[in-house]
């Protein structure tokens, strides 16, 4: 899991500067995230928070491509907002996709109704508690990776299914009962 998640941090650090390693990148985020909006039925009308974006945000940019649905994009580390942004800008998304700085575990949540949670997000247990606590009554959660400590990481009233199919990591659709 550690491996998968420095290989995929080490392709968004490089991918900017070769365009193969972008086309790459692109492809393996298109499918994924087209599996993980289907089995959340995402819609236009929705919100969607997306927390780690990283330099090559390609889950909000598919996010949006896939479904008009209005997208931010958080990221704790300044570096990597800026060059999101950039990014971003690049692909003039400006008016769909807005990119912040700020951390996981302390978003107000207020109006989101998917909140995505990608690979590398930590510390990844406050994270997820923090949004279960927080988020609308009938907000979703996506978490790619194995939830911290087994289902543990549940708050009492949430349940969680895997979508199937995906290769690489297993990914969870969170929802209230
Ligand atoms: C390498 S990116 C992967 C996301 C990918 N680009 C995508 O489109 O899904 C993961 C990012 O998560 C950020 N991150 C990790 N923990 C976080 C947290 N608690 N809050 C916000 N961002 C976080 C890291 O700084 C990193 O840039």
């Amino acid at each position: 899991m550690r491996l998968r998640a420095g290989i995929t941090r080490f392709f968004e650090k490089n991918a900017r500067e070769f365009p193969y390693f972008l086309e790459i990148l692109s492809l393996y985020y298109k499918k994924r995230v087209s599996m993980e909006l289907e089995a959340a039925c995402v819609r236009c009308g929705d919100r969607v928070l997306c927390i780690g974006g990283g330099p090559c945000p390609f889950t909000a940019v598919y996010i949006h491509k896939f479904t008009g649905a209005q997208v931010t994009v958080i990221d704790n580390n300044l570096d990597a907002v800026q060059a999101g942004n950039h990014f971003i800008n690049k692909l003039n998304l400006r008016s769909a996709i807005t990119f912040i700085h700020a951390d996981g575990e302390k978003i107000d949540l207020d109006g989101f109704s998917l909140v995505h949670v990608a690979l590398q997000v930590t510390p990844r247990e406050k994270v997820i508690r923090h949004i279960q606590k927080c988020a609308a009554p009938h907000a979703q959660i996506i978490v790619r990776g194995v939830l911290p400590a087994q289902k543990a990481v549940l708050e009492p009233e949430w349940k969680a299914s895997r979508i199937e199919g995906l290769t690489w990591y297993p990914t969870m659709v969170l929802s209230r009962y």
